[in-house]
């Protein structure tokens, strides 16, 4: 636990499932207040922010679309409104699906920049605006993947979007350190969450990704949480603009 998480507001984006729900629940138990972003599913947002209650922490939830700037200007609105200031913003949501890239419509390439990249740029923008017009020394972590790094086949979009996600987090974390922001990201290997459900529903596909993982098995959501927790801590106040990989073979 760290001990100055206590009473911090936190923003996660996507937080309705997988990593997101993960890393609302451990910010719940550093006893933060925590606004539980959620796109389409109001019950499962409801359901991450009693989990958030019950583990000792504050939470409101607001729906909203990362890729509207509207919807994200609204969140960081909210979120102020309920807790008075905001000191964390994790940039989580994502999306992603298989498609042959000569096949892949505009329509779907889109969607994925929009949601991955673009929706990460509105969470920094306005975030680090609001930071920057409070005098806040606060702290921003995007959700990136290893497959800014590593090429996919048929995920051209997916991984060109965290592939933007890493200079973008490089160029921010830059740009902002000289007035105390830090912009750092975290790039998952595996790990078991709805996004995968179907390709590990299939024990040969499962088996196979766990073959390049050195530790040998698919992450648990709340393994990436630790290291989110430890990013927004002070415990890493010397940290800004890195990636931290995690479960590859890299
Ligand atoms: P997930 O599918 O459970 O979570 C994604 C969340 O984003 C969902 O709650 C979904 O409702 C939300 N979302 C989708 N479009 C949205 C939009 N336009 N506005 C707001 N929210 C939206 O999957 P998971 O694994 O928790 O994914 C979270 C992040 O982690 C994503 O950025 C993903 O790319 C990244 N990631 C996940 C890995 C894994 O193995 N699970 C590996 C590497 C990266």
């Amino acid at each position: 636990m760290y001990r100055d998480l206590e009473g911090k507001v936190v923003v996660i984006t996507g937080a309705s499932s997988g990593l997101g729900r993960a890393m609302a629940i451990r910010f719940g138990q550093e006893k933060a207040k925590v606004v539980v972003n959620y796109f389409k599913n109001e019950a499962d947002g409801e359901k991450v922010a009693k989990e958030v209650q019950a583990a000792g922490g504050e939470a409101i939830n607001v729906q909203g679309d990362v890729s509207k700037e509207q919807d994200v200007k609204n969140l960081i609105t909210k979120t102020v409104e309920a807790f008075g200031t905001f000191d964390i913003m994790i940039n989580n949501a994502g999306i992603e699906n298989e498609v042959p890239s000569e096949k892949l419509s505009t329509e779907d390439w889109n969607k994925v920049i929009e949601t991955n990249l673009t929706g990460v740029f509105l969470g920094c923008r306005e975030s680090i605006a609001y930071m920057l017009d409070h005098h806040i020394k606060g702290t921003v972590i995007n959700m990136s993947s290893v497959h800014e790094v590593i090429p996919w086949p048929h995920f051209v979009h997916y991984a060109a979007s965290k592939g933007g996600v890493k200079m973008l987090t490089e160029t921010l974390a830059l740009e902002y350190a000289p007035k105390g922001i830090r912009i750092n990201s975290i790039g998952p290997g595996a790990i078991d969450t709805p996004i995968n459900a179907e390709k590990f529903s299939d024990p040969k596909a499962k088996a196979d990704v766990e073959s390049l993982i050195p530790m040998g098995y698919i992450g648990k959501p709340e393994e990436i949480a630790a290291v989110a927790a430890w990013l927004a801590s002070s415990e890493s106040s010397y940290v800004t603009g890195i990636i931290r990989y995690l479960l590859t073979e890299e």
